[in-house]
């Protein structure tokens, strides 16, 4: 049986904090919003920890804070990070982030300014290069909050499709390669980058992100870092749900979709093409899918709830069944599937909305089994 979900329905009127904050990051492959909220409000009592391991742009984890549920949250990944700890811990002072903003401009230098290559010269005017180059140098993002509430807001608007916004026109969710780029901006003529103010344009998003104040969210924690090793290592959680999605096997590589942001992050300019962190070794992403549900074990209590989504692609699949059965042998073991609407991964390239099947396994000891039961089988689940 399927079940259809639009995008983004959110547990929160439009014009709240939790509603405005929920959506600062793009990312490829998050969780909708309503299957996170009927998750957790199902399996979950205010107070319960929720675990996600595998956290992406952190939207388990923060739905579920801002439902009055503490979260740990874990990724690997630079931004993921940054926009997952940006959300659940926002600088509570705006005018402290706009003074931020406003002393980069002080500290550019004209060679910060300057064009590296046809990438850089099509993909942003020099006034914005020298801002991206002095944010980059300036701003401490993995220790100041501040900093790091400024960073995320560069890094949503640094690769953007808004016409007058800070860039030419990319993807927002994913960065293609410079060559794809540059070929795409000459075939449609958009030669030029919009020659934006990037403190106005970036002051005019941040006010109106704040425009509610920040989000009340239950005390949470996010780890960067290898969920092999932050959960191995962590003392036992004790949480109530581990509500998460890993990669999927031969999938996506989220550090080549995320190669702009991570420049802006510290890493190097060019696109790494070696496809490593795509997963494709069977055999290595199965270990890896073992380890993470192995460690995870320890922190799960006794009548918690597990629920793992992980696309329709066979391996992935299998690997994660496997990984279940190893660590929860004894548990009752549930599947789902579900067809999600998504925003393509070139949507900003002019590809729509398309829909893919998700499947999703939903584990829970004996005493827990028909609410899970029941919870696998609701096809009209909803917020
Ligand atoms: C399917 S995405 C999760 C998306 C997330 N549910 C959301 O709503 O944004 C899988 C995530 O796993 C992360 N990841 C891959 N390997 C990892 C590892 N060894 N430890 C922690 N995170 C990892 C990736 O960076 C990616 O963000």
């Amino acid at each position: 049986m399927m079940t259809t979900y639009g995008i983004s329905r959110l547990p929160w009127p439009v014009r709240t904090s939790q509603h405005r904050w929920y959506g600062l990051g793009r990312y490829y492959a998050m969780f909708p919003a309503p299957f996170v909220t009927s998750a957790v409000k199902t399996f979950t009592e205010v107070g319960d920890l929720v675990l996600d391991p595998f956290s992406g742009r952190g939207n388990a984890p923060y739905i579920a804070a801002a439902l009055g549920r503490p979260s740990v949250a874990v990724d690997i990944l630079p931004v993921a990070w940054l926009f997952t700890t940006a959300k659940l811990s926002p600088s509570e002072s705006v005018d402290q982030v706009l003074a931020r903003l406003r002393d980069l401009r002080k500290i550019v230098k004209p060679k910060d300014c300057r064009s590296r290559n046809v990438f850089e010269t099509m993909a942003w005017a020099p006034v914005v290069r020298g801002f991206l180059r002095a944010a980059r140098r300036e701003l401490n993002w993995k220790e100041s909050r501040v900093d790091r509430t400024l960073m995320a807001f560069i890094a949503l608007h640094m690769q953007d499709s808004n016409p007058s916004g800070l860039s030419n026109r990319f993807s927002p969710t994913v960065a293609h390669s410079p060559s794809y780029a540059v070929r795409w901006w000459k075939k449609h003529r958009l030669l030029h980058p919009p020659e934006t103010d990037p403190v106005a344009y970036l002051a005019d998003r941040i006010q109106r992100r704040y425009v509610y104040g920040v989000p009340e969210l239950a005390h949470s924690e996010s780890q960067l870092g290898d969920a092999r090793i932050e959960l191995r290592n962590a003392n036992a959680h004790n949480a109530r749900l581990l509500l998460t999605s890993p990669p999927y096997h031969d999938m996506t590589d989220y550090w080549n979709d995320q190669w702009i942001r991570l420049w802006l992050l510290g890493a190097g300019m060019r696109k790494n093409w070696n496809k490593t962190q795509k997963h494709s070794n069977l055999g290595s992403y199965r270990s890896l899918i073992n380890e993470v549900f192995t460690s995870a074990k320890k922190h799960i209590r006794n009548d918690g709830a597990v629920i793992v989504r992980c696309g329709d692609k066979p391996t992935t699949a299998e690997a994660c069944r496997e990984a279940i059965r190893l660590a929860w042998p004894s548990w009752s073991i549930f599947e789902r599937r579900t067809e999600v609407r998504r925003q393509g991964k070139a949507s900003g390239y002019g590809h729509g909305v398309r829909v893919v099947c998700e499947r999703d396994y939903i584990v829970a000891p004996s005493e827990m089994a028909d609410k899970a039961r029941s919870w696998a089988q609701d096809v009209k689940l909803d917020c």
